[in-house]
Formats: structure tokens, sequence, C-alpha cells
């Protein structure tokens, strides 16, 4: 996105930023509450319009598309809360998104949906009612559903919020994989620095609407701004890497 401003009222949840993703990489997005993460995965995938600036993927203009024509595009998203339907089966779940984004019939979405559904590790409830899933699951599904679209790039808010240590982990290391196995960039939103630092080969900080630093984890560590915005925070202490 290229000098994209949201504002909201008075208020200025994002103000003239520039943000490039890398294809098949993850990279990672992190800044205080309040920052414009969320305004930015918003933004990026239609749920949101900006007040001003454009969103390309390539050179394709996608300013004030919608988030089903940001899908068809190749760019899908998973939510903090999973947005699964409770009452449809796990794989229908996952086939709908491949149904309503590729138009796969449902014999090949379900197919489709039941491969991602091993690589995944959730093969065992594909026909489990979505609700009635533990949240550690749900994500996971939410995750699987994202991929589903054949995306070439997918943004991932906070997709470990919520878990324990052992599901956290096993999430992160399958998001890890996901640009080698389904040639894929990803955003990942993330407030854990230990998991960041490790899951993303670079790394984009917000701070009060502005991009305020970018780099390899080892240099946006040590970048003297990025220490300062998270000084005096509620991430004070996930910063002390
Ligand atoms: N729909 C909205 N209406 C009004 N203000 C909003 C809206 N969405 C976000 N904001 C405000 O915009 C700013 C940026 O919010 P955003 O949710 O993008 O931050 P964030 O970096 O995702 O924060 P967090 O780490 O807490 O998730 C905040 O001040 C927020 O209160
Ligand atoms: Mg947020």
């Amino acid at each position: 996105m290229e000098g994209v401003g949201v504002r909201f009222g008075r208020l200025s949840a994002l103000d003239g930023v520039d943000l490039k993703l890398r294809p098949n990489s993850v990279t990672g997005l992190i800044g205080p509450n309040g920052a414009g993460k969320t305004t930015a995965v918003n933004v990026l995938t239609g749920f949101q319009k900006p007040t001003s600036g454009k969103i390309f993927l390539g050179s394709q203009e996608l300013t004030g598309h919608t988030p089903e024509e940001f899908a068809r595009q190749g760019v899908t998203r998973s939510f903090q809360s999973g947005r699964l339907f409770s009452k449809l089966s796990v794989i229908d779940n996952v086939a709908s998104a491949a149904i309503g984004i590729r138009r796969l019939g449902r014999t090949k979405a379900r197919e489709h949906a039941y491969g991602i559904l091993e690589w995944i590790g959730c093969a065992d409830v594909a026909s489990a009612f979505a609700g009635t899933l533990p949240h550690g699951v749900q994500q996971r599904v939410g995750l699987a559903r994202a991929i589903a679209g054949f995306p070439s790039f997918i943004l991932l808010d906070e997709p470990a919020a919520g878990l324990g240590r052992t599901d956290c982990d096993g999430l992160i290391a399958l998001i890890q994989k996901i640009p080698s196995k389904f040639e894929c960039g990803v955003l990942l939103i993330e407030h854990n620095m230990t998991v960041i630092m490790n899951a993303c080969s670079s790394i984009v900080v917000f701070a009060g609407g502005r991009r305020i630093a970018e780099g390899t984890p080892a240099e946006v560590a040590h970048d003297a701004e990025v220490r300062r915005a998270y000084l005096g925070s509620a991430n004070e202490q996930t910063m002390a890497i």
C-alpha cells in the first residue's frame, strides 16, 4: 500500500503509510496497542476503505475493492476470533472458501479442503461442527479457510492470541511453512516478540498510525525508535528480548 491514510473522525488510525509485502516469505507487523496494525490488515483486504492512498497487488490497483474481490485476486485473511460458520462441519467451512473464492465444484473443493486439513493437523475433526471445537482448533481451521482460496498473500491478525504455549508453537511452526508449501506470502501480526523474531524474515513496526521501522528481526530489535515506542507502553515487557 502506498501513502495510506485512514481517519475515524478526528482520529488518524493510519497516516500516510507505505507497506510492501514480500512474496513467499513471512513479514511480521508489530507495534503498541492502537498502532494501526488491524486497520492496515482491514485496508489490505478490502474490509476498510482508505481515506487516502492506494493499494496495489503487483501492478494492479485494488483500492476501493470489496473483500470478495481482494480474495479473488489472491489476498485472504484470518480473523482473531476464527469467525467460522459454527453450524457447518469443519470441512465445509474450509471447502466453502474454495467454492466462494475460486468457484471450485463441491467435490473438488472438499478434496482440496481435506488436503489442507491434513496438512494443518485437523483432518480428524473434518466432520465435526466447527462451533463445538476448542479455541485452538478453531484458529487452525480459520487458517485453513484462509489458505483454501489459493491466495498469493495471507494476512493473519494475531492468529495465536489466546492459545497456550504448545498450541501457539504448533501454529507458528505451520505459519512459517506456508510460503514454501503454498507459494504464498504471509503478514503476521503477533504481540509475542519471541514468536515474531523467530518466525519472520522481515519485520515492519507501526506506532501511532505511522511506519517507524522496517528490517530484519535483529535490525528492528536494536532500533532506538522502536525501543522508544515500546517503552512506557503495556508492551514494554514483550519487547524485552
Ligand atoms: N472502526 C473504528 N472506529 C473508530 N476508531 C477506530 C476503529 N478501528 C480502529 N480505530 C482506532 O484506530 C486506532 C488503530 O486501531 P487498530 O485496531 O488498527 O490498532 P492495532 O495496532 O491493531 O492495536 P491492537 O494491538 O490493540 O490490536 C486505535 O486508536 C483504534 O481505537
Ligand atoms: Mg489489532
